[in-house]
């Protein structure tokens, strides 16, 4: 197979493979990211969304949106914001937990966001997303990176405009979510539009959207011309996804996985109790569960079953017994 995609070099990171982990709120934690470096094939993971009024007052050592061990390397962090008066001390927080770079959220269409002016708000909004922009740039000369969607409808003069805005105030790499504001996960991904954004940039341009096998990661870049992937769900249900991408189309000589679901999880359980406060593991072993389980063809049953769980110990059990089915 040939080498598709090659090194993406930030300022001091090297993204290499170029396969990022997306952003997402309750799944991309210290626990789910050691078991993806575990596997290998991560050029660049990610926190979920933090939101940067908050940032300055958590603990690295107990926020569970902070936690990190130090196999969970580079890592970048995304900050939701609406106002550049918060960015000053978010990255100073941010340096003093060694960040390897800072992403933007400019994507996240959620209406408790929008709400605040933070997230895809930002896209309807473009001074506002400047003026945070600029004055990240001004706080911190580690990578930025940004966030979008597609935006509230197909307008390409609008998004060339915010998107050479982003490049031109400072970001060092855009992701794009190759979908519109209202467009939901089930819609296929416009992927054919990240070749437009990729033509007015210089920057790295990075595809996501929809990507859950290597199939689709070939497929994807080669409608979208992009310099890296960027994968959300598929990282969740399939933790090795980005050891094969890496070996297909980056030219990658880690290990081939070697995949049992039942170790996965395990591992997956141990690093909550090792890392998590009791009060935040339950949660996020639903969250993970409701993804993996996908693995299992009748897998709605071990998330139901994970789902009405009162503890993760019973929820453990519960998935033992399901593993045990040989389902
Ligand atoms: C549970 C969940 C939480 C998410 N949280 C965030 C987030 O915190 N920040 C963000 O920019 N995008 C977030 N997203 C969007 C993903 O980063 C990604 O753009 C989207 O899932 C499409 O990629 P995929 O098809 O590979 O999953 C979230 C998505 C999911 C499913």
């Amino acid at each position: 197979m040939q080498t598709l995609l090659r090194p993406i070099v930030i300022r001091d990171l090297q993204i290499d493979p170029p396969l990022l982990l997306a952003p997402m709120a309750g799944l991309t934690h210290s626990a789910l990211r050691q078991i993806l470096f575990g596997f290998g094939g991560v050029g660049l993971a990610s926190t979920e969304m933090l939101s940067a009024k908050r940032l300055p007052t958590e603990s690295p050592r107990i926020s569970p949106y902070l936690i990190r061990t130090p196999s969970e390397r580079p890592l970048s962090y995304q900050l939701l914001t609406s106002t550049p008066d918060e960015i000053a001390a978010a990255m100073e927080a941010l340096h003093a937990v060694k960040a390897e770079a800072i992403d933007l959220n400019m994507g996240c269409p959620a209406a408790a966001v929008g709400k605040f002016g933070a997230g895809f708000s930002l896209m309807e909004q473009p001074e506002a997303a400047r003026s945070i922009v600029a004055e990240a740039r001004k706080r911190t000369r580690l990578p930025l990176t940004a966030k979008i969607r597609l935006g509230s409808e197909l307008d390409e003069a609008k998004l060339k405009s915010f998107c050479t805005m982003l490049q031109d105030e400072g970001i060092d790499l855009l992701s794009v979510h190759a979908r519109l504001k209202n467009e939901s996960f089930a819609r296929r991904p416009r992927w054919e539009l990240i070749r437009s954004v990729k033509q007015w940039l210089t920057i790295p341009v990075v595809a996501n959207g929809g990507i859950f096998s290597v199939l689709d990661a070939e497929n994807c870049l080669a409608v979208s011309g992009a310099d890296g992937l960027m994968l959300g769900r598929g990282a969740a249900i399939k933790p090795w996804l980005f050891a094969e991408i890496a070996r297909s189309l980056c030219g990658s000589t880690i290990a081939a996985p070697v995949v049992s679901l039942r170790v996965v999880y395990g591992d997956f359980i141990d690093h909550l109790n090792e890392l998590f406060r009791p009060e935040y593991r339950l949660g996020r072993l639903k969250e993970f569960t409701h993804y993996f389980a996908r693995n299992y063809k009748f897998g709605h049953y071990l998330a139901s079953r994970v789902q009405s769980s009162a503890s993760v110990e019973e929820a453990g059990d519960r998935a033992t017994a399901f593993f045990e089915r040989g389902t």
